[in-house]
């Protein structure tokens, strides 16, 4: 069975809803932010801070080609991940990506106050240049778009819901 990707803005309830999904699902969950973490020994803001973006990009990238070896994983990515072409051409096209599209008063609410690099290293106006800028690039490593303004509950069922008229798992 295939691998669900999820993938979104910051703040969009990739984490939140990704662990849920497994659950219900029965499938591994598996958290891209976290496998970087573990590989590089340090925390995503220390590596940002002491390497530099493009180093972590490039780890995300390996972290990322690492899935097509996974089977039956909910996958969180990060929310620059499918913003890149090299990732989403490092996606299995057994895989299915879903885009939890969540305005951006939504996204900066859950993540105000977080120590996510790039919402401290951005203006509000340039954070939101951003949030509008990687649209396109979600919907295109999408193949399916869930609006996840809502509850994780209800985020969860839309994307059950998406998956079923999806005809997902295919076997
Ligand atoms: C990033 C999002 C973060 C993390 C890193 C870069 C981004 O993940 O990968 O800070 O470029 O949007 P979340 O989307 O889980 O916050």
């Amino acid at each position: 069975m295939n691998n669900l990707l999820l993938c979104g803005f910051m703040g969009c309830g990739k984490t939140t809803v990704g662990k849920r999904l497994s659950k219900t699902l029965s499938m591994e969950y598996i958290d891209l932010d976290a496998e970087i973490e573990s590989e590089a020994g340090l925390p995503i803001p220390e590596l940002f801070r002491l390497y530099g973006e493009p180093y972590f990009r490039d780890l995300e990238h390996e972290a990322l080609s690492k899935l097509s070896h996974r089977i039956s994983c909910v996958v969180s990515t990060g929310g620059g991940a499918m913003t890149f072409q090299r990732n989403r051409m490092a996606v299995s096209p057994e895989d299915l990506v879903i885009f939890l599209d969540a305005s951006f008063p939504v996204c900066y609410q859950r993540i105000q106050g977080s120590d996510r690099p790039l919402l401290r290293t951005n203006t509000l106006e340039e954070f939101q240049a951003l949030y509008e800028n990687r649209r396109t690039a979600y919907e295109q490593a999408a193949s399916l778009v869930v609006n996840a303004d809502a509850s994780p509950q209800q985020v969860e069922a839309a994307v059950l819901e998406a998956l079923q008229a999806a005809g997902f798992p295919h076997k």
